[in-house]
């Protein structure tokens, strides 16, 4: 199984911080922040991992990360010319995995502690052509994608709303998702949002429709360190944290 991190974007809720430089190698406790999605991915033992990231910095990443031998994984690269929304970086690693194979798909900005053996162990036993998501009980669940259940069927997702002013659950949709090469036919079908963007959440409501969106949830502490406050959230609590 391969991993995917998505490191582009703009971080403009992290300006004028990620003016400098992008916003996955600002300082996390100890390391950069993308240290730490590298360092999930190896624990459930995937090492075969491809970043994307935009042009800027891109030279910083090699600096830091190079073929991958000092973390003891391989690493491949893609840049994402334009920050065109999460789906359209994924989509630059079409190349990178092979057919029928599965994958896991970070958000660099996603800090968590949980362990994603299981969860990718669970995703390995579903049908071809399902995705997996992974979601956390959130006490305010505005700035995220919301999962929104099946009242028939509470273990299927009906629907994913972005942003949604008054969320219908509590459950955030976190920026890790597991996919086959199915995943790719949906990218090239949607089209772009309101803002410009190819949307992961329009991808995940294919899945959604279709009844092939499966989900766990995270059971340890989880962030998203896209904004200032919980960029400083996570730098305290993994501040000790050796990778
Ligand atoms: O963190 C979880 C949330 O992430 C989910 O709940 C939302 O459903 C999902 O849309 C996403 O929302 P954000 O607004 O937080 O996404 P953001 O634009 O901050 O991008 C998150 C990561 O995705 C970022 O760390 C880098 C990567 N990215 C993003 C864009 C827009 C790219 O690699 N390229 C891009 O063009």
């Amino acid at each position: 199984m391969k991993g995917i991190i998505l490191a582009g974007g703009t971080g403009s809720r992290l300006y004028p911080l990620t003016r400098m430089v992008n916003k996955h190698l600002l300082p996390v406790g100890r390391y950069p922040m993308i240290i730490y999605g590298i360092d999930r991915l190896r624990q459930a033992g995937i090492t075969d991992i491809l970043i994307v990231m935009g042009k800027q910095s891109a030279g910083l990443f090699i600096d830091l990360l190079g073929s991958g031998k000092e973390w003891e994984v391989h690493l491949t690269y893609r840049i994402q010319e334009e920050a065109g929304g999460i789906a359209e970086a994924l989509e630059l690693a079409r190349s990178f995995v092979d057919e029928k194979e599965r994958f896991v798909v970070l958000l660099g900005d996603n800090l968590f502690v949980d362990n994603l053996k299981p969860f990718v162990d669970s995703y390995m036993r579903q049908s071809d052509g399902t995705a997996k998501i992974l979601l956390k009980h959130v006490n305010d669940a505005r700035r995220y994608g919301v999962a929104v259940f099946d009242p028939n069927h509470p273990e299927l997702i009906s629907r994913i709303e972005e942003k949604p002013s008054v969320p219908l659950s509590s459950y955030c949709v976190t920026g890790i998702y597991m996919y086959d090469t199915s995943v790719f036919d949906i990218i090239s079908q949607i089209a772009p949002s309101a803002r410009g963007e190819l949307e992961i959440t329009d991808v995940n409501n294919v899945y959604a429709h279709r009844g092939h969106l499966e989900y766990d949830m995270l059971k340890y502490w989880w962030s998203d360190a896209g904004t200032f406050e919980s960029l400083q959230e996570a730098g305290r609590k993994l501040k000790g944290r050796q990778p």
